[in-house]
């Protein structure tokens, strides 16, 4: 059983998907703390409706982002944490946090990476974008955290077609549906050991059969 920190500072739809994949039996691991930078954030309640540790530092409350670094990850050491899914976690995270938790930090983007990421492209404004460049298919994107914002190596996407009608809220809502299934894919994968990063690429190993005994 993996233990889970979720960093996230919005409604927590993508936390409650893991929570909730976790409830079921389908992620061998549970959330054991939720940290967030907004103390408003919703999903923070979420958190504490499923008796999760809810933790809230304002970002502004810290006099650099080292300091604020610092302090999230004494917080995700506290609890254990053996794998850090960002869900709209709208802070940037520099090198020496991503370093104390290398190849253990995901990520998700409403978007098929590497287009429409990278700085400044965060929510709406990523909706936006893909509409306004006629593109036919967006999707979204789970990826290992690097240095680089949106730039780690790729663990699952999926396809979402673009329509004729289609708004930011109608696109948004569309991906969000299949983050909310891809998300929790993405971790059991992690937590099954079946993720092995090769260069840019991240293989997925064939789950093992489970063992039979022959009499
Ligand atoms: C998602 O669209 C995710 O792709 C992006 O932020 C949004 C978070 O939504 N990184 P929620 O807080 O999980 O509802």
């Amino acid at each position: 059983m993996i233990r889970i920190g979720v960093l996230a500072s919005g409604t927590g739809t993508n936390l409650q998907a893991i929570i909730d994949a976790c409830a079921r039996g389908d992620i061998p691991g549970r959330v054991v703390v939720v940290v967030s930078n907004n103390p408003k954030a919703k999903a923070l309640e979420r958190a504490r409706r499923a008796g999760i540790p809810a933790v809230a530092m304002h970002h502004r409350a810290f006099p650099d982002r080292d300091t604020f670094d610092g302090k999230l990850a004494e917080i995700l050491h506290s609890y254990e944490v053996d794998l850090v899914c960002l869900a709209g976690f709208m802070r940037i995270l520099g090198p020496w946090f991503i370093n104390q938790f290398a190849g253990r930090i995901m990520n998700i983007h409403p978007a098929l990476l590497p287009s429409f990421g990278g700085l400044g492209m965060y929510g709406d404004r990523v909706h936006k974008a893909v509409l306004d460049s006629g593109v036919k298919f967006s999707g979204c994107t789970i990826h290992f955290a690097n240095e680089a914002p949106d730039g780690g190596p790729i663990i699952l996407q999926a396809i979402v077609p673009v329509r004729d009608d289609d708004t930011v809220e109608t696109l948004a809502s569309r991906i969000a549906q299949e983050e909310h299934r891809l998300y929790p894919e993405a971790v059991r994968l992690f937590a099954e050991g079946r993720l092995h990063v090769v260069g840019r690429r991240v293989h997925i190993a064939e789950a093992r059969e489970p063992m039979s005994i022959v009499e």
